[in-house]
């Protein structure tokens, strides 16, 4: 379970990008968070794993205060939480098992980390992670050579691979055409539905957040506006999340 109590954002110590969000996620949720450019979108993922320091408020994660830990503390409940972002994050140059099995640094020591070192086991893993996005054929392409949508999926296979138990994505679909993106969010689904993971995706287009997610949450100004079923989500509360 996630919970974030009484979160404050400021980037600059005066304006809130966060304001006061209070949200408690269950294990295997789908949520899609929507609202206008700069409602806070961003900021709220980043502010789950700590990518942005709340200024004010708590974040637990299985009722673990996580603004709390250490950075060795972090970095090992970091391996619990997956980042998906919208340009996928992909070393262009190197293939895509490589890209993949940097999903399992986390479970390595430093010294491994920097020689690169993975035992059969991480290949596996990567195998399979690319094997569930349909991408077993690339596994040794170039990842630079891959179209958008194949590389948001290594990008997911690689997050597969760290084995969350919540995956966070950033608009990973906004840079994408409508079939494509369905395509991908077909596969969070399926991760979502297999795999019992938490899946927190900000969505630009509505009509998507609708289609895919069970629970919709929306921003404004940096305070939640609507979180509900997306059959509650009426063209009046739109309007007033658009406005
Ligand atoms: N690194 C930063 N430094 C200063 N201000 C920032 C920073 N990142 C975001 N902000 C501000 O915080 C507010 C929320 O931004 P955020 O990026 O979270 O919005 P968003 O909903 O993700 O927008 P978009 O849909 O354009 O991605 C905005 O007012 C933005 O200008
Ligand atoms: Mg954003």
């Amino acid at each position: 379970m996630l919970r974030l109590e009484d979160i404050d954002v400021s980037y600059d110590g005066k304006r809130l990008a966060l304001d006061n969000v209070n949200l408690t996620v269950q294990q295997g949720e789908f949520i899609g968070i929507i609202g206008s450019s700069g409602s806070g979108k961003s900021t709220l993922l980043k502010s789950i794993n700590l990518l942005v320091r709340p200024s004010k408020g708590k974040v637990y994660l299985d009722d673990i205060d996580i603004t709390r830990l250490n950075n060795r503390e972090l970095r090992d409940i970091r391996k619990n939480i997956g980042f998906v972002f919208q340009d996928y994050n992909l070393i262009e140059r190197s293939t895509v098992l490589d890209n993949v099995l940097i999903g399992r640094l986390g479970y390595k020591s430093s010294f491994k980390s920097i020689l690169g070192i993975f035992n059969e086991d991480d290949y596996e893993r990567a195998a399979t992670a690319l094997s569930q996005v349909g991408l077993s054929e690339k596994i040794f392409e170039r990842a630079g050579q891959l179209s958008g949508g194949q590389k948001q999926r290594v990008a997911i296979a690689k997050t597969l691979c760290q084995r969350p138990k919540i995956i966070l994505a950033d608009e990973p679909v906004a840079s994408l055409d409508v079939s494509t993106s369905q395509n991908i969010m077909d596969y969070f689904k399926k991760v979502n539905e297999k795999k019992d993971m938490t899946i927190m995706i900000n969505l630009h287009d509505v009509n998507l957040a609708k289609r895919y997610c069970n629970r919709i949450i929306a921003l404004k100004h940096g305070k939640i506006l609507f979180d509900g079923k997306a059959g509650d989500l009426s063209d009046e509360k739109l309007k007033a999340i658009y406005d």
